[in-house]
């Protein structure tokens, strides 16, 4: 199986935690260049000087929000005009939860904004790069509400379908140039995120962290939550070689939780 990616650059996007982290670390032990993207400077600094390396791999990062679309297209088509993207992982923060009913309007756009418009933007940069080589894989890192929604996540189960779609309508488009185009929905996740969604649902029910943790376990299959890394060596292998003719799927990686085919 070839899962070699040397000579390939990859950006991964909200790479300085969790499982954009893992993500660039997976891309770099298989041989990529690996450009780390996320807002604070001194975490993607850090993230990309400690990525392995061997023979002749450079990494590298920048500074950069995906709520700043303009800023973000010059900072990425700059990045693809110095070394072409051949991988693209699109990832950032998840949007806050709470019901779909009582969310502002203005939750729905910033969340279309950071989700759909960024990768659309980081997808029209690298592009002439992949379609010169005749070679790219874009990687979506959604979650599991594109095929159930999640209770008490209602902006993002509304705006991770509409990335769901985008992407399959891409993978049509750009399977001609050799580009896949895959969704993979993580399930519950040992990062910031879940923690994050442990102190909110804490808060809202009163109850402890730690039930609230065992409730969430009790509907994986596998009885525990997924190490970034798993999720991760998912995403590196849909951006390998091997996973040529793998394009326009949605791949959960969450311990079997999701209950329809
Ligand atoms: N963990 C789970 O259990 C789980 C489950 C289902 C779905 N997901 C989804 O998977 C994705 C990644 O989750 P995670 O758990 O790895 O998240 P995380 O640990 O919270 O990490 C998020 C990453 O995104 C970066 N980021 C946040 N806002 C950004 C912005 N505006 N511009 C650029 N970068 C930004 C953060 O870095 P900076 O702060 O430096 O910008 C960080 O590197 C999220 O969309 C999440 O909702 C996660």
């Amino acid at each position: 199986m070839d899962l070699n990616l040397t000579g390939k650059h990859a950006l991964v996007c909200g790479g300085s935690e969790g499982i954009g982290r893992a993500t660039a670390h997976e891309l770099a032990l298989l041989g990529a260049d690996v450009t780390v993207l996320s807002r604070r400077p001194e975490a993607v600094q850090q993230v990309a000087s400690a990525l392995p390396r061997s023979g002749a791999q450079a990494h590298g990062w920048i500074a950069g929000d995906v709520a700043d679309a303009v800023r973000l297209r010059s900072q990425v088509e700059a990045l693809a005009a110095g070394k072409p993207v051949h991988i693209l992982v699109n990832n950032t923060g998840g949007p806050p939860g709470g019901p779909a009913y009582t969310a502002d309007s203005a939750a729905f756009v910033d969340a279309f904004n950071r989700h759909l418009i960024a990768n659309q933007v980081l997808v029209q940069a690298v592009l002439p790069g992949m379609q010169g080589a005749g070679w790219g894989r874009i990687v979506n890192v959604v979650s599991t509400s594109v095929k159930e929604p999640i209770a008490n996540l209602g902006v993002s189960n509304t705006i991770r379908g509409a990335v769901a779609s985008w992407a399959k309508t891409l993978s049509a488009e750009l399977g001609g140039h050799g580009i896949t185009v895959n969704n993979v929905l993580p399930g519950y996740t040992r990062t910031a995120r879940l923690e994050q969604i442990l102190r909110d649902r804490s808060l809202a029910t009163g109850k402890p962290e730690d039930e609230i943790a065992r409730g969430m376990l009790a509907t994986v299959p596998v009885a525990r939550f997924a190490e970034a890394s798993e999720t991760a060596a998912a995403i590196a292998f849909l951006c390998s070689p091997a996973a040529g003719y793998i394009s326009g799927i949605n791949l959960p990686v969450d311990g079997g939780r999701t209950r329809s085919l």
